[in-house]
C-alpha cells in the first residue's frame, strides 16, 4: 500500500509544504501502512483539512471530499437515484406506446448518482478520502461511516452489495465539537495537532510566505506563540491566522513588526472584538511587540532592529 520509508513519507510531506514532527510523520505512515482511517483532531486552523490534501499529493492520486455538517445523510454522502432521468425514461416508455414500465429497469447504475463515499470506494484508483469535520454528523450516521470503514461496501437494495474496487486512504477530521464515539475511535489510527512551537511556525511561515522574510517571520511566530499563551484570549490564534497576518504585512510592505503595522493588522491575528480590546487595553501593544524582542536572540538581533528604527517605519523600499 506504501512503499514510502518513515524519512521519505516525512520528507515528500515536507516538500509539499506540510511541516510537520517525525512523530507526526509516524503516525500517518502507521496509517497508511495498515491501511486504517486517520481520525486528525485539534482546534480550528491548526492544519487537520491540510493532512488528507497534502497525502492527495504526496502519494499523487485524487482527493474526495466529504464536507459533514449536522443533517447530512446518505443520500448526500453516498448516492441517490436520479429522479429526473428516471421520469424522462417513463415517459418515453409511455410516449413509444409501452404498456407497462418495468420497475427493475430504472434502478439500474445508469441512474445511479454517486456521492463522495461511493466515489471513493468504486474509484478504479485508490484515492485519498476526506471526510471533513466528521464531528457535525449526526449519531446515526456516525455509526453508519464506522460501518462503512469497517467493510468498505454498500448495500443498495435494488442493485445488491457493491464492494470497493480499491480501498481508499481515508482521513477523517474533527474540532471536538461533538465527542466520536469508541466505536469510530477504534478503528482509526489518531493524530493530535496542537498548536506549533515557534520553531516550527517559522518553518511553516516560511513554506508558505517566503516573500515575508526571514526577520518578520520568525517576529510573528513569536508574538503569535506569546498570545496563544494568554489564557485570557478566547480565541487563540492558529496557523490559518499567523500566515494571513504574514501576508497582510507582506501586503503592506512591512519588514519588521511596528507599533504602527501592529495596529493596523491585529484583525488578522485576533478575530473577534473583546480579544482585541484586551490586547490593545489590558496588554498593550508596546508590550506585545516587547515580547517579541525580549525573545529575539543575540547582539546581531538588538543591531538589525535599531537599524531598522532607523529606517523610519520598517518600509520596504
Ligand atoms: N503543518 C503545516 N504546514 C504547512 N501549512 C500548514 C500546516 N498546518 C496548517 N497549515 C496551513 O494553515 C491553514 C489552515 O489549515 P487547515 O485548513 O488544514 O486547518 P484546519 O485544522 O482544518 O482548520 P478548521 O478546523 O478551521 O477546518 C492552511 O492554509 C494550511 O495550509
Ligand atoms: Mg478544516
Amino acid at each position: 500500500m506504501l512503499d514510502l520509508s518513515i524519512p521519505e513519507l516525512h520528507k515528500a510531506l515536507e516538500r509539499e509544504g506540510y511541516i510537520c514532527d517525525l512523530e507526526q510523520a509516524v503516525t500517518i505512515y502507521l496509517a497508511l501502512k495498515l491501511g486504517k482511517p486517520l481520525l486528525v483532531e485539534g482546534a480550528p486552523g491548526v492544519g487537520k483539512t491540510e493532512v488528507g490534501k497534502v497525502l492527495s499529493r504526496v502519494l499523487q492520486t485524487g482527493l474526495i471530499r466529504l464536507q459533514c455538517y449536522e443533517g447530512l445523510d446518505e443520500n448526500k454522502a453516498l448516492y441517490e437515484w436520479n429522479y429526473q432521468r428516471q421520469l424522462l425514461k417513463i415517459q418515453v416508455l409511455k410516449e413509444t406506446g409501452c404498456a407497462a414500465v418495468d420497475e427493475t429497469s430504472l434502478f439500474g447504475p445508469e441512474y445511479l448518482l454517486e456521492r463522495p463515499l461511493l466515489k471513493a470506494i468504486r474509484a478504479d484508483r485508490r484515492v485519498v478520502l476526506l471526510i471533513d469535520e466528521c464531528d457535525k454528523v449526526d449519531e446515526p450516521f456516525e455509526a453508519f461511516l464506522f460501518e462503512l470503514l469497517s467493510d468498505f461496501q454498500v448495500s443498495i437494495p435494488e442493485l445488491g452489495t457493491l464492494t470497493a474496487r480499491q480501498i481508499p486512504v481515508v482521513v477523517l477530521t474533527s474540532n471536538g465539537e461533538r465527542e466520536l464515539s469508541d466505536g469510530l475511535r477504534r478503528r482509526c489510527v489518531y493524530l493530535y495537532l496542537d498548536y506549533p512551537g515557534v520553531e516550527k511556525e517559522v518553518r511553516i511561515l516560511q513554506a508558505r510566505v517566503p516573500e515575508a522574510g526571514e526577520k518578520l517571520i520568525r517576529q510573528i511566530a513569536l508574538v503569535t506563540g506569546y498570545l496563544r499563551s494568554q489564557a485570557e484570549l478566547k480565541k487563540r490564534p492558529s496557523i490559518a491566522e499567523s500566515l494571513d497576518w504574514a501576508r497582510a504585512l507582506v501586503a503592506l510592505n512591512a519588514h519588521c513588526l511596528t507599533e504602527e503595522n501592529l495596529h493596523f493588522t491585529l484583525n488578522m491575528l485576533l478575530k473577534n472584538q473583546e480579544d482585541q480590546d484586551l490586547v490593545r487595553s489590558k496588554i498593550g501593544l508596546a508590550a506585545l511587540l516587547n515580547s517579541c524582542r525580549e525573545n529575539e536572540t543575540g547582539p546581531q538581533e538588538a543591531g538589525r532592529r535599531e537599524a531598522c528604527r532607523a529606517a523610519g517605519g520598517c518600509r520596504r523600499a
